[in-house]
């Protein structure tokens, strides 16, 4: 595991866009896997910036960890809404290319398996993530057990209040998700993990250097062999 400390979220931001330009220069269709989440605004920053100044991901794949159950795409507030306001609406993607869970699929469980056979046919080559404050990664919550396959998820009550803030009114929040598992996840060639602010120092300490356990999903992340861990000084205070 590589740990990386940044003066600022923009010089971290602008490191993981390196990584994308390393990646796209191996492979011919690049495969990202992309989180949303705060932490992720000043990746995707960078990322139109390094499109705009020539980054060629015309034949890149982008495939998303996560998805609100019930919020269409039109839903300013889901994940596939956040990637449109920050991402697709900046730089042309093929759709056929861009892929998030449908949180408004009929049938849920045919939709997580549908994915899972995404992920078979194009594994992630770069995987980004955030980490909850709970210590989950895509929304993968903390528990007895975790789940290895894209499955839907309870969120917790500490996923629910921290992600309130994006939303209007916070009894609009969803309480269901459907996730990539962590054996999705830790399938990726490649972990990058972006964590910054004061707030996530003690989770970051936890999960990097604690024990692995199912209780904080990101530990897991200890046992992948190519992480790369890209922090802000406040978030790394306490490792
Ligand atoms: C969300 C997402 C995660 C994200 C995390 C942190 O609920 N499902 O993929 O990494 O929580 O969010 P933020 O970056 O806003 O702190």
């Amino acid at each position: 595991m590589r740990i990386r400390v940044f003066d600022t979220p923009d010089a971290a931001a602008a490191y993981a866009v390196a990584l994308v330009e390393q990646t796209a220069a191996v492979y011919a269709e690049p495969v990202l896997g992309l989180a949303t989440g705060g932490t992720m605004i000043p990746f995707y920053k960078a990322l139109v910036q390094a499109v705009r100044q020539g980054l060629d991901l015309s034949r890149a794949w982008a495939i998303n960890l996560d998805e609100y159950v019930g919020l269409g795409a039109e839903h300013p507030q889901s994940c596939a809404g956040f990637m449109r306001e920050h991402l697709y609406r900046h730089v042309p993607w093929d759709g056929a290319r861009a892929h998030i869970p449908d949180g408004c699929a009929p049938d849920l469980a045919a939709e997580c398996r549908r994915y899972d056979r995404l992920l078979a046919t194009h594994p992630v080559h770069l995987q980004f993530l955030g980490i909850g404050l709970n210590g989950h990664i895509g929304f993968n919550e903390p528990g007895d057990e975790l789940v290895a396959e894209t499955h839907l998820v309870e969120l917790s009550e500490t996923t629910i209040r921290s992600n309130a803030r994006f939303f209007r009114d916070p009894g609009e929040v969803p309480r269901r998700a459907i996730t990539m598992g962590v054996g999705g996840i830790l399938r990726a060639e490649r972990v990058v993990l972006l964590a910054f602010g004061e707030q996530k120092a003690e989770v970051v300490a936890r999960a990097l250097t604690g024990p692995i356990t199912t209780r904080l999903p990101a530990s897991l992340l200890q046992l992948h062999r190519d992480v790369t861990v890209l922090l802000d000084t406040a978030a790394a205070q306490k490792i």
